[in-house]
């Protein structure tokens, strides 16, 4: 496990194991013609469905029972595509991720489009899911303002909300530090909210469309294992890159604790009992 596979995923997804991992996590080409340096995203409707269809097929097999699957759609072909997977698997949430786009005129004839739906889908009822790893904690002012005695003690108002099915969360600006050159790469912290809610620690985590990696790095940063498969030997780069990067600030991070902590150790440094 740990490991990306620079290879289109319906050649090699036999290299993983059926019912060996917790969580498919894949946001595809929506079809919408961008530009991954290949013909991926540029298919007709028809093509596109049947391709969809066929990845689908091959990747869910791959699932443990208590599994589930989290898949990043467009509205364009979402309808068709949710009632796909209803055949497989149960639906359990539509999440849709307002991209907070800024108002800038937009179109003339319709409603700007600043939104993703994303399917939470599961294989069974005793499905695995964290809520209390993902909830969000009140500010400050809200808990002050719940002091009247119905609320005082309320567990809930110590440890925060449920993230809601609708997710506001800007999208990676060209400015943005975590930025890589890629035309769809997602904000690591709604792909960190699905790996920790839906995959337990160690458990494993399988993205068939990699992009730059952001499934790895979510799953590096919170004690998960991954795998997953990116055919544009570029963005390969960039993930193997990116994956090194984000181990050496760990070690530093560790060299730097290791190094306080010697130093607190030294007798000069011990708290007074
Ligand atoms: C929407 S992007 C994924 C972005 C990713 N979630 C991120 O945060 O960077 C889809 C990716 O799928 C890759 N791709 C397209 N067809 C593929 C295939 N058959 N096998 C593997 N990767 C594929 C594209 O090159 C593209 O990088």
């Amino acid at each position: 496990m740990n490991k990306i596979i620079n290879e289109d995923v319906l050649k090699g997804v036999d290299k993983i194991d059926d019912y060996s991992v917790d969580l498919i996590l894949t946001d595809p080409p929506y079809c919408l013609g961008k530009d991954y340096g290949n013909d991926s995203d540029k298919r007709s409707s028809d093509e596109y469905l049947k391709w969809t269809y066929k990845w689908i097929d091959a990747v869910l097999p791959k699932l443990k029972d208590s599994g589930s699957l989290y898949i990043f759609l467009s509205w364009q072909y979402s309808p068709e595509i949710f009632v796909y997977l209803k055949k497989k698997l149960r639906m359990i949430n539509e999440i849709i991720w307002d991209r907070r786009v800024p108002s800038m005129g937009g179109s003339t004839r319709k409603f700007s489009s600043v939104h993703d739906n994303i399917g939470f889908f599961v294989k069974n009822d005793d499905y695995y899911f964290d809520i209390d790893s993902v909830r969000i904690p009140y500010d400050e002012e809200t808990k002050k303002a719940r002091t009247r005695s119905i609320f005082v003690g309320k567990k809930w108002l110590e440890i925060g909300y449920n993230p809601k099915d609708l997710w506001s969360n800007s999208r990676i600006h060209a400015q943005d530090p975590e930025r890589e050159n890629h035309p769809t790469q997602k904000p690591l912290e709604i792909i960190e909210r699905m790996v920790k809610a839906s995959c337990p620690e160690n458990g494993i985590v399988f993205d068939p469309f990699m992009g730059t990696g952001t499934t790895a790095i979510a799953c590096l940063a919170n004690d998960r294992q991954y795998v997953g498969f990116e055919i544009n030997k570029d963005y390969y780069k960039i993930i193997i890159n990116r994956i090194k990067k984000y181990n050496s600030c760990l070690s530093l991070f560790q060299q730097q604790d290791n190094l306080v902590r010697g130093i607190r150790s030294q007798p000069l440094f011990l708290e007074p009992k």
